[in-house]
């Protein structure tokens, strides 16, 4: 893929605007650890959300006596030197791969559909919306590419930016990292994820408010503190196993073996940051006693219903769509006085990022 770039020239006088939405997504085999140049130590897979969603435009010209970027970021409206800084170092590092970008000018505009405060991962949806737009002006601009293969290129490009963007490229569930088993899978881009049972179409994600804020510690220091975590080794291969086996899982519609091997990925990813060297905690009292109620529930009752964790204290609710009243009703009346002034955001399997330039 990355040779493949520049079999056209740019055109000499180029104005124009690109603009995209693209979805966060949550992890249900989950990427923690990670080796040069942002390649997994493991295969990972999520499930793309509908509603948080990442819009980006970037109104650029092309000006053939420009050497390297000119670029000016806001964020919802208002400069942000911090994302702005963190957009430009990403830009630089692409300029081998999109030499285009040198020579030109660009003014790009971003915001989300979620508030920053609701801990849903925003720089899978953001980045992700930043490589649409890049390759969108690639193909205008310098190669222009089938409908696979830019979808492909996108997911190369967002994956420099974030590991986990590069799976907000697709709809449904996608895959990113080499795995036994899925033949088309890569470390340098995510897959869609197809052939799944029916019955896990329209999955439901209700993300519980424990803790809003930042993220306490960075992905990228706790993707570092892999390196020298002593299970480190055990865990990369439980992922893999556990993605061989979901592969299983997903054909058959066995949505109970889906919860089981989803609750111990999130399991085990709070393992790996609190046996880390340093070790941390990032779930809170509230984060334990909705995953308790979570399983007494699912045991009383037999619902399709089981959590996740981000690297966070808030917990994702994932569950059958079919089982969406009786799940409303058992978080109105259980979980709710967890969740900080009841917050909580209700989310979907969603279709993937969406073009809104012409
Ligand atoms: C816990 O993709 O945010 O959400 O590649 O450094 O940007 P960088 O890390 P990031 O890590 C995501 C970690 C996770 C699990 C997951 O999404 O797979």
């Amino acid at each position: 893929m990355t040779e493949r770039e520049s079999n056209r020239k740019p055109e000499k006088k180029a104005t124009g605007t690109v603009e995209w939405s693209c979805p966060s997504n949550i992890a249900i085999v989950k990427y923690w650890g990670k080796k040069p140049v942002q390649f997994p130590m493991n295969p990972s897979l999520s499930l793309t959300l509908r509603n948080a969603l990442t819009h980006t435009r970037i109104d650029y010209s092309y000006d053939p006596r420009l050497e390297g970027l000119q670029v000016g970021f806001r964020f919802e409206g208002k400069r942000n030197p911090a994302f702005g800084d963190r957009v430009s170092r990403y830009l630089e590092g692409l300029l081998t791969l999109m030499p285009f970008l040198r020579h030109l000018r660009m003014e790009i505009d971003s915001s989300n559909t979620f508030p920053h405060s609701s801990g849903i991962a925003s720089s899978a949806s953001a980045m992700g919306a930043l490589a649409m737009c890049l390759v969108s002006m690639e193909s205008r601009m310098a190669y222009v590419y089938s409908s696979a293969d830019f979808f492909r290129r996108a997911s190369y490009v967002a994956r420099l930016g974030s590991g986990s963007a590069s799976r907000s490229i697709y709809p449904g569930l996608a895959l990113w990292g080499a795995s036994d088993g899925w033949p088309e899978s890569s470390d340098e881009f995510a897959i869609p994820v197809t052939g799944y049972h029916r019955c896990f179409d329209g999955m439901k994600d209700s993300i519980l408010i424990v803790e809003p804020g930042q993220k306490k510690v960075s992905s990228s220091a706790g993707h570092a503190l892999m390196d020298t975590n002593p299970y480190s080794r055990t865990r990369f291969q439980q992922a893999r196993e556990n993605l061989r086996t979901l592969k299983g899982i997903l054909a058959e519609g066995d949505w109970h073996g889906f919860i089981d091997l989803m609750e111990e990925e999130a399991l085990s990813l709070h393992a790996m940051m609190m046996t880390g060297r340093p070790g941390y905690l990032l779930m809170q009292p509230g984060t334990l006693s909705i995953l308790g109620r979570i399983r007494e529930f699912r045991k009383e009752t037999g619902t399709r219903v089981g959590f996740t964790l981000d690297a966070g204290a808030n917990v994702h609710l994932i569950y059958d769509m079919g089982q969406e009243r009786v799940v409303r009703d058992f978080i109105g009346s259980e979980l709710l006085q967890y969740c900080v002034e009841n917050r909580v955001i209700h989310d979907e399997m969603g279709a993937g990022p969406v073009e809104k330039s012409q």
